[in-house]
């Protein structure tokens, strides 16, 4: 299932989401070598910071919560990492934060210059220029980062979206004004909250957490659903997605790329070779390719430009 993406021939067209496996190159080629045509690093932000206490995350059978707290080396301290990955035969994602639109740029900048084959920008975590609301929930402040980090870099930008955005489509809109090559949505849902009526405590450390996981992909479904009717670059769609009838859904509506993260812990690493080949035996009966699918269930399709060319 070769694909074309911004530029970058894929073998399959899943995604590792960001965050869940780290930025080990032996870890990103075995998830690549198993199946996933683009390996994401977990967001690198411009100074270190330890992340938040333990428990960070909690499996509710249904999905997880998860307070990690964006824990990073710091862009400056990652030389062992850049190093490993110069000579790895697999494509990178690599996906960055900052707390200010100078901060983006500034790491956007320094992260490209080490070779990924794409930059995701995480605004869906809190940022102090807004006072600790989400980049990503306002269209002004979206528009900002992505156009800061596309002065700086040559390389596709991804901006990657929160479903705690009012209008995620109007924010996809601003992303793509400002320069965005794609689309990837959705980080994790929430906050929410899980109490344990034992100790009558909330069980994570930093209280509230992000969703993920199945009981999440019905947001994910509509988010892309909602971007796609806005804008003409590619979507990654992500966020509950487990399995082959999970990834033709969100390709439905509208995604060209399917990301899963959770579903690593739920199916283990070999999940990417085996939602392949149900992808596979679905279109087997179904339709000749992907494409003829992607944004089918709004009744129409429209061109989405592979190549992210404007
Ligand atoms: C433990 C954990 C850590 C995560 N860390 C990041 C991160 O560093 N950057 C980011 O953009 N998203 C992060 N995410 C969000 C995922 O990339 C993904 O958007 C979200 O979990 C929804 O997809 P899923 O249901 O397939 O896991 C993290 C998610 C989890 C569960």
């Amino acid at each position: 299932m070769q694909i074309e993406f911004l530029g970058t021939s894929l073998r399959t067209p899943l995604v590792l989401a960001s965050g869940v496996l780290g930025n080990n190159k032996a870890i990103l080629e075995r998830v690549w070598a198993n199946g996933c045509g683009l390996p994401t690093m977990k967001s690198i932000g411009p100074e270190p910071r330890d992340g938040h206490h333990n428990p960070t995350v909690i499996d509710l059978g249904e999905g997880m919560i998860n307070a990690v707290g964006l824990h990073t080396p710091g862009y400056l301290n990652m030389e062992e990492e850049w190093q490993d990955l110069e000579n790895r035969k697999f494509p990178v994602n690599a996906s960055i934060y900052g707390g200010s639109v100078e901060e983006f740029a500034r790491v956007a900048q320094f992260v490209a210059a080490k070779g990924p084959e794409f930059i995701e920008l995480n605004i869906s975590c809190p940022n102090s220029e807004s006072h600790g609301m989400i980049f990503g929930v306002n269209p002004e402040s979206s528009f900002a980062v992505v156009s800061a980090v596309k002065k700086v870099t040559d390389i596709p930008v991804i901006a990657k979206l929160t479903p705690a955005a009012p209008d995620i489509g109007t924010i996809a809109k601003a992303c793509e004004e400002a320069g965005a090559d794609a689309i990837c949505a959705i980080n994790t849902a929430g906050p929410g909250m899980v109490i344990d009526i034992e100790s009558q405590q909330p069980v994570l450390a930093f209280k509230k957490g992000g969703l993920s996981g199945p009981m999440i992909r019905p947001i994910a479904v509509r988010c892309v659903y909602d971007i796609y009717e806005q804008v003409s670059i590619p979507i990654i769609g992500l966020g509950g997605i487990t399995t082959g009838a999970d990834a033709v859904e969100i390709i439905m509506a509208g995604a060209s790329l399917v990301g899963m993260g959770t579903a690593v812990r739920y199916r283990g690493i070999n999940v990417f070779n085996r939602v392949n080949q149900e992808i596979d035996d679905w279109l087997k009966t179904h339709a000749t390719s992907i494409d003829q699918i992607i944004g089918i269930a709004h009744g129409k399709q429209k061109p989405v430009n592979p190549k992210g060319e404007k």
